[in-house]
């Protein structure tokens, strides 16, 4: 008897081990539905979707309703989260006290379990005093904070003294930052600063230059080239940084990796990349920072794919990552599983805080002004406690592998129907290759991510562009397209909302517009082309 129990005991597990394929399942989601939501409309209603495209969103999917959605809502993974029931039975035990809450505390502590020991030790007792955990209501308020704070600082430096590039900067990469600097002087001074990464997202490139620095992506090459089989497409091209540092390293107040590289089709950073990032950022004496939104997903893709830590857990290689950084952003809306939330951080005794001494007691009074005390930054304290349950959950294996096994078995199904998209597929997302899709077409394919997202709305999904539209712009009276060039269309998969088989509906209705992808016409745009920010407010008609 017990032998028939040991025999299936080893089938079953030896089934669970089979290396996970996109059209197999040996293991069951590790979570059930405590809740669901049912829509208010009808995949049926095409009809109006086209009304409502046309005459209310303006062929702009921001602009569209999202309760007229029946399918997969793939405009963002940011702040659509279904949260578990253990973070709304936390969000019941909220302390809304105004100053010093309780989840304030708790979340201090979770941010030492969750990035390290060194992260999360100032303020405490006496919030306010040598504050490390800035809390804001979302990720760009917290970047936005940030650079205001920067751009101070270095003010107070003095004035910078305009002279041209060095001629010593690799000739490519100094046009690149020449032709940046002179679209965002415009009329004014020509920036000074020049704020690198592998690829800055749209919110953080918008308030470095608001600031007037220059916003500068250093994608790795096996990125630029494309190459597949890849797996850390997210990584940063060091020999450009490196002539950065070298040749122009006054002008670097700090460097940065997004984590995953959301930009760049939501590729992962590998753990050697951020390790040589820091020894050449410790080297020139440049603080080095995360845009870390989505560091447990980054982390799942060093265990699983980097030699060295398929034997390392999540939350150590979450440690390790976290190691090497000064500070960094964070908007939890995407690794910290809430609706809502974000953070600044900083490590004491780090380069940063030598080279600017008063930072931390100068975003606090202006977090004061913007957000609220410090100890609860714009969020309610029920908020906090959502965070502290949502980032206890992020770095469990179980649920990246779900996570990101379902973000992998769409990509493949995309694929399945000869769809070309971004390879290998991120952590986050899937992105279409809009440039390949028309590879071929006869007709002009200027903005076509824009045709190809109004015409997935009708079909009752939201896609989102993210390509020559919302990362070009218009100037002098001409296009400058994004530089290197990306022309995306991103479907952000929402954590824990969907099931395969709604993913699948959405893959078969871009199937239907790609075996007749030269009926698709261009679109005009009726408004906002020279605005900055364009793609979240303007208006198209098709061709
Ligand atoms: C890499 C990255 N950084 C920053 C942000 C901004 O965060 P938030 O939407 O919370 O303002 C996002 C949002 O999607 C992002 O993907």
């Amino acid at each position: 008897m017990s032998d028939v129990m040991d025999f299936f005991i080893e089938k079953f597990r030896k089934n669970l081990e089979l290396k996970p394929e996109p059209s197999r399942y040996s293991s069951p989601r590790p979570y059930r539905n405590a809740m669901v939501s049912f829509r208010g409309c009808s995949i049926y209603d095409l009809e109006e979707r086209k009304d409502i495209l046309v005459n209310e969103a303006g062929l702009n999917p921001f602009l569209f309703r999202a309760d007229k959605i029946p399918g997969c809502d793939l405009l963002s993974d940011s702040g659509t989260t279904t949260m578990t029931t253990e973070q709304w039975a936390a969000m019941l035990l909220g302390d809304e006290a105004y100053g010093s809450n309780e989840g304030y505390f708790m979340l201090k502590e979770q941010i030492k379990d969750t990035f390290g020991n060194s992260w999360g030790n100032g303020g405490g007792s006496a919030p306010g005093v040598n504050e490390d955990t800035f809390i804001f209501h979302q990720g760009r308020a917290a970047e936005n904070a940030f650079f205001s704070m920067l751009s101070r600082e270095l003010r107070k430096k003095g004035a910078v003294e305009h002279r041209p590039l060095s001629t010593e900067l690799m000739p490519e990469l100094k046009e690149r930052i020449q032709s940046r600097a002179d679209s965002i002087a415009g009329e004014g001074d020509a920036p000074y600063y020049i704020i690198p990464s592998n690829s800055h997202f749209d919110t953080t490139e918008g308030n470095v230059e608001d600031k007037g620095m220059v916003p500068l992506n250093l994608p790795c090459r096996e990125h630029l080239e494309n190459k597949e089989d890849f797996d850390f497409r997210g990584n940063m091209d060091l020999e450009e940084l490196e002539s950065l540092l070298v040749n122009e390293g006054g002008r670097v107040p700090l460097v940065y990796l997004t984590i995953t590289n959301n930009t760049g089709g939501g590729q992962p950073v590998s753990m050697r990349n951020i390790k040589l990032v820091r020894e050449l950022t410790a080297k020139h004496g440049v603080p080095f920072f995360f845009d870390a939104c989505r560091f447990a997903e980054n982390a799942w893709f060093i265990k699983n794919k980097e030699e060295g830590y398929s034997s390392v857990s999540i939350p150590d290689i979450v440690h390790e990552m976290f190691d090497n950084v000064d500070g960094f952003h964070i908007s939890f809306k995407k690794d910290g599983l809430v609706n809502i939330g974000g953070a600044i951080l900083f490590r004491s005794g780090t380069p940063f805080d030598k080279l600017y001494p008063d930072f931390r007691e100068e975003l606090t009074d202006y977090q004061i002004m913007v957000e609220g005390h410090p100890t609860y930054g714009g969020l309610a304290g029920r908020d906090l406690k959502g965070i502290v349950v949502g980032l206890r959950t992020v770095t469990r294996r179980d649920y990246l592998d779900a996570r990101i096994g379902q973000v992998n078995r769409f990509g493949a199904k995309l694929v399945e129907s000869g769809i070309p998209i971004v390879r290998p597929v991120g952590g986050h997302a899937v992105y279409i290759d809009v440039d390949k899709f028309f590879d071929g077409a006869s007709h002009d394919v200027e903005f076509m991510g824009i045709s190809l997202t109004a015409l997935m709305l009708i079909a009752g999904h939201r896609f989102c562009e993210l390509g020559t539209y919302a990362f070009g712009k218009f100037a002098g009276g001409q296009e400058i397209p994004p530089d290197p060039r990306v022309n995306n269309v991103r479907a952000a998969v929402p954590r824990l909302a969907y099931e395969d088989q709604d993913l699948f509906s959405a893959a078969e209705a871009m199937k239907i517009l790609y075996d007749d992808r030269d009926r698709i016409p261009g679109v005009d745009v009726k408004y906002g082309r020279e605005l900055k920010l364009r793609h979240f407010k303007s208006r198209f008609t098709f061709k």
